[in-house]
């Protein structure tokens, strides 16, 4: 069952140059892979002895001909050869003369006996621009399927109908589109409201101090009140302008590799319907509830942001092995982290922040028997809360149907990115994904293509219906 199933939310939005229509037609068109962005070559160097300063004669035959090297290795041979070989990446096209004239001097170095330009190596698909993120449609449950007759709003057909309808803005909207405003009805608003007013108590006591201070923020410049629901919009322009954070709607559930690789653009994607007004505090699913009050305020912040980037960035093109790691870590903290605050344990994660009984269950210092018992965690009297550290975290399993038995707290919001920093250094990549903000794409250091794009949807869907049947 992926992480993100329970509970995400995601988004996007920029502004660009011209109608909707003629952007659609300039994403079709433009479909670049890595290598010809900016073309690298990626090839073999193999040297007769290992002695001082055979790195350095190639080291300095790069820089004769100026050209700049973007990966290298070292890797020894115990057969063939009695020295090593490097494999190196750098910047030029290798079907260009120049490419060919410098192999052949690497070629005439004393101690190379071989230099071989090599295929540029495949890697799983994942999105080169931000604008690959329109590919992003699949979704585990399409919006709907979800409303199984467990949900509130199962027997509402007038419920169904309103769901389908804010949906078709996720499934039409591509990148550069403002995101469409919803004239959310009165009922919708006065579950909005209801969620609201019980939260912002409960945040009072239990939430985190950077999340306290963006909310007042939000109320003033994104329409966050107990009577309005505030637009994807609006608080897409806030974000952007405080962490360089956008959202982007989405029609339902992701998967955990199509969530996690959004982050690497800064971008959250996020649902915009309402969960069932029959019970306003509950829902099977996230929703502008979760999304807007547990999830948002904090993009605003710096550091979390940083940090939500850098989950995505290391999702790249990585083994279902690592995404299943990096979904743990994301679990941990932006659904269920918590942060110290002196002598008490302060929420910062959505899952948290966007559940009254959550935030007891995980803040209180001593959680009421009502919400252990509407938590399934009766026999409990408190979760397990340990130092945050995303080698563990990344390995510890998680239940999706119950409150929290094990919570991670960080020291600080700077301590959590200190530490996922280090741990998603430590996943083997296939290349190092550098984040442009100019162009709003990644560069990758090793000369690679991207396989085919499938989506992993399908496949992640069936492990969640095995969960939920098992
Ligand atoms: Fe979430």
């Amino acid at each position: 069952m992926s992480v993100l199933s329970r509970v995400s939310a995601r988004f996007g939005r920029t502004r660009l140059l011209g109608s909707t229509r003629s952007f659609v037609a300039t994403t079709k068109t433009i479909q670049r892979d890595a290598n010809e962005w900016e073309p690298k070559t990626f090839a073999i160097i193999e040297t007769s002895k290992d002695e001082v300063g055979s790195l350095r004669k190639i080291l300095d035959a790069f820089e004769g001909h100026n050209i700049n090297m973007t990966h290298l290795e070292s890797r020894m041979k115990s057969f063939a050869r009695s020295g090593p070989s490097f494999h190196v990446d750098f910047l030029g096209d290798p079907e260009a003369p120049e490419t060919a004239r410098f192999l052949k001097d690497l070629q005439s170095i004393s101690g190379v006996v071989q230099c071989k330009i090599q295929p540029t190596r495949e890697v799983p698909w994942f999105p080169l621009n931000i604008r690959d993120l329109d590919l992003t449609r699949e979704t585990l449950d399409g919006g709907t399927d979800l409303i199984n007759k467990d949900h509130p709003g199962f027997h509402d057909q007038e419920y169904k109908a309103r769901r389908s309808k804010i949906v078709e803005i996720a499934t039409t909207y591509t990148h550069g589109m403002e995101i469409p405003r919803i004239d959310y009805t009165d009922e919708e608003t006065r579950t909005w409201g209801a969620v609201y007013d019980r939260l912002s108590e409960c945040h009072a006591k239990w939430a985190c101090s950077e999340f306290l201070q963006v909310v007042p923020q939000m109320e003033k410049y994104c329409g966050y009140s107990n009577s309005n629901i505030p637009q994807l919009a609006d608080i897409s322009d806030f974000l952007l302008q405080s962490s360089g954070f956008q959202l982007r709607p989405i029609s339902g559930l992701l998967s955990a590799r199509d969530f996690l690789n959004a982050l690497a653009f800064r971008v959250f994607f996020s649902t915009q319907y309402i969960r069932h007004h029959g019970n306003p505090f509950y829902t099977p699913e996230p929703d502008v509830c979760h999304e807007l009050l547990g999830h948002a305020p904090l993009f605003a912040n710096m550091d979390f942001a940083d940090f939500s980037q850098e989950i995505g960035l290391a999702s790249l093109a990585a083994s279902d092995e690592d995404i299943d790691r990096l979904a743990s870590v994301y679990w941990f903290t932006v659904e269920f982290g918590l942060l110290r605050e002196g002598d008490k344990v302060k929420a910062f994660g959505a899952g948290l922040l966007s559940s009254f009984g959550e935030l007891e269950w995980g803040c209180a210092q001593e959680p009421t028997q009502e919400c252990r018992e509407m938590g399934s965690v009766p026999d409990l009297n408190k979760p397990k809360i340990i130092p945050f550290d995303p080698f563990v975290a990344a390995q510890t399993k998680f239940p999706i149907t119950t409150y929290q038995p094990t919570f991670f707290c960080a020291e600080s919001m700077g301590d959590a990115k200190q530490n996922i920093r280090l741990f998603c250094d430590s996943l083997s990549r296939p290349f190092h994904p550098q984040y442009d903000s100019l162009t709003q794409s990644i560069r990758a250091t090793k000369a690679v293509r991207r396989a085919t794009r499938s989506s992993t949807a399908a496949a992640q869907a069936a492990k969640q219906s095995a969960y939920f049947e098992a």
